[in-house]
């Protein structure tokens, strides 16, 4: 199992790209697969997450030839052969390793297959709740039983069929839930609505407008209509922008300190985090270069000077929950106070991400005070180094690398090898961060 080291930097000066987008990436893996043709992905992000979608779409017969990799981890260019909307029964259960996306929403395009099909997971991914997919999925005719150990969670037995098209109204703004739905909708009868309780990432309504599906979109409400067939595309993945957040929170708190990062995804549902940042003071400058493949690319800069605390605002949580362990590291590292509420999700991710990071602060000296729903971070304490684990969440064991770049003296992150399902060649680009060079 391995562990990263860090120490007190002074500088920081950096232009580089981070790996594709892990939730696009996902998107691209199974609408490629459930396409008309062959589709070529480029940028796709290597990572353990991204890899199980892809191989379970191979499972379920949308095979894919590898045309680059990264080395040491997975594909990063594929020519993907679609199915036409018409998949095989797997072989054997189908493993979503760690990734709460890939399963939700494989489970939506399964509930409407004409087979059995079993997903599973690592430990974290079988303790997650499923019955938030579960609900819409069997009120659409699918019949799924959660056959975990720990009552809703996987492994999901899906026994598929055909679907009749719902409107559903989501208890919780979860992008993966719309998406799972969506999907199913897309082999229903008639049209299938998603109403979410506030924006969620918009990244499987673009996918599948690009992929030509009819979709509308009148506020809140999201449909599909099914009986459709993707047209196959060629996509490259824009870079991702909560891989990009590490390190524009290590620039931005740092005075003096230069960041560029190019080429990376400017969707609006999900810059939140650079809202905040700017709120609290920070000197971001973020550009759209470019739409392509249905997604805005842009580069983001930022200059390094001392920030403050701010209070996210409800309606923000949804578009950084996967930024606010980050966030919360850089509430520690501002002056005033950081208030972060109406975050109950988090508790529900790979880790309990509020109990796993006011653990880690409190351990590094911070003044935190936790909250069933968030909480309450008092800036300006200055951080020691200390013993943490990542608690095999990939974000957290990122989020308290960065904080050791600030921290007095040496900062240990056990069990880090989970890095490696969101961001492959983190600790590369945290060595060149740490030796003053820019990452390549
Ligand atoms: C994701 C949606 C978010 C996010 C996850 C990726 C997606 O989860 O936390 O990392 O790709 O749809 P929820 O939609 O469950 O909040």
């Amino acid at each position: 199992m391995s562990s990263i080291k860090v120490k007190p930097i002074k500088d920081l000066w950096a232009e580089f790209k981070v790996p594709g987008d892990k939730s696009i990436s996902h998107r691209a893996a199974i609408l490629a697969g459930l396409s008309n043709g062959v589709c070529r992905v480029d940028n796709f992000l290597p990572s353990e997450d991204c890899v199980c979608t892809l191989n379970a779409m191979s499972q379920l017969g949308a095979h894919h030839e590898v045309l680059e990799s990264q080395e040491g981890y997975g594909p990063t260019s594929m020519n993907i052969h679609g199915r036409a909307m018409s998949l095989k029964a797997p072989e054997g259960s189908v493993d979503c390793g760690n990734s709460g996306t890939g399963m939700r929403l494989l489970a939506g395009m399964l509930a409407a297959q004409p087979f059995e099909t079993i997903l599973t997971g690592d430990d974290s991914l079988c303790s997650r709740p499923m019955g938030r997919i579960i609900t819409p999925l069997a009120e659409m005719g699918a019949s799924i039983k959660a056959c975990g150990d720990k009552d809703g969670c996987a492994p999901l037995r899906i026994s598929g069929g055909k679907l009749n098209s719902i409107t559903y109204e989501m208890p919780v703004a979860s992008a993966q839930v719309k998406s799972a739905v969506l999907l199913a909708g897309l082999f229903a009868d008639g049209k299938t609505t998603v109403i979410q309780p506030s924006e969620t990432r918009d990244h499987t309504e673009r996918m599948l407008a690009y992929f030509q599906i009819r979709s509308v979109r009148d506020g809140d409400n999201i449909s599909v209509y099914g009986g459709q067939v993707p047209e196959s595309r060629d996509i490259r993945v824009p870079g991702d922008i909560s891989s990009a957040a590490f390190w524009i929170v290590a620039a931005a708190v740092l005075p003096g300190a230069h960041l560029l990062v190019e080429d990376v995804g400017m969707n609006p549902t999900r810059t939140a985090i650079l809202n905040v940042l700017i709120r609290m003071g920070a000197q971001i400058k973020d550009v759209v270069v470019s739409e392509e493949f249905g997604e805005p690319f842009g580069n983001v800069e930022v200059t390094g000077k001392a920030i403050h605390g701010t209070e996210i605002r409800p309606e923000e949580v949804p578009n950084l929950i996967d930024e606010i362990p980050i966030l919360a590291v850089a509430g520690a590292l501002s002056q005033g106070k950081m208030i972060i509420r109406n975050a109950t999700e988090l508790r529900v991710k790979e880790s309990d991400r509020i109990a796993t990071v006011c653990e880690n602060l409190r351990a590094m000296g911070a003044d935190v005070e936790e909250f069933e729903d968030g909480m309450e971070i008092h800036g300006g304490k200055p951080l020691h180094g200390a013993h943490l684990d990542s608690f095999g969440d990939h974000r957290i064991a990122m989020a308290f690398a960065i904080a050791g770049l600030f921290a007095q003296g040496e900062t240990v992150i056990e069990n880090t090898d989970c890095i490696n399902t969101s961001y492959p060649g983190f600790a590369d680009h945290l060595e060149a961060i740490k030796n003053g060079k820019s990452p390549s």
